[in-house]
């Protein structure tokens, strides 16, 4: 079981996308296993986004992600940070594939919407980041041997 960090950014809270947004992931059999919606400070958002520190779009990014609250989350499941990756569609709204998050609910390249992880050591790191011991919880579900195979003892 892998757990990544999703968060709805500023744009997808403002136009009213978040109960849409998080349908998609329970949809798919995901568990979303934290989630509070928070104003992100410039500080936060610098450490979350240090690869990209210096880079030409880096001011308009930190700058949108402080903008207004987002909704991070915390979802669980085999194989969590790339399915999520794959959900979310490609970076730019412009080009993100129909069917994708990106690719159905926008059409703008920095306003795109959603973040997730993108490898186990990203989503270790921010999974610290944004939610302290105990805020991400246990949960488990009734329905899990029927999301799962769980046949031979691990979840297939
Ligand atoms: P995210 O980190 O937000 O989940 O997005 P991502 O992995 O798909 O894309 P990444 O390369 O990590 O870039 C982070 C965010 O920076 C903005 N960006 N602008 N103008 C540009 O060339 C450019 N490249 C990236 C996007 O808002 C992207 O989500
Ligand atoms: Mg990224």
């Amino acid at each position: 079981m892998e757990t990544t960090l999703i968060i709805l950014k500023p744009d997808a809270v403002q136009r009213g996308l978040m109960g849409r947004i998080i349908t998609r992931f329970e949809d798919k059999g995901l568990a979303i296993v934290g989630c509070k919606l928070m104003t992100i400070s410039q500080e936060l958002a610098a450490t979350h986004y240090e690869a990209h520190q210096g880079k030409p779009f880096y001011d308009g990014l930190v700058g949108f992600m402080t903008s207004s609250p987002v909704l991070v989350m915390a979802i669980r499941g085999v194989g969590a940070i790339s399915i999520c990756r794959k959900m979310m569609g490609a970076t730019f709204g412009s080009n993100a594939e129909p069917g994708t998050i990106r690719g159905d609910f926008g059409v703008s390249n920095s306003f795109n919407l959603i973040h997730g992880s993108d490898s186990t050591e990203a989503a270790t790191r921010e999974m610290s980041l944004f939610f302290a011991d105990g805020e991400v919880q246990e949960l488990n579900r009734a329905i899990e041997g029927w999301v799962y195979d769980m046949s031979g003892g691990d979840p297939e």
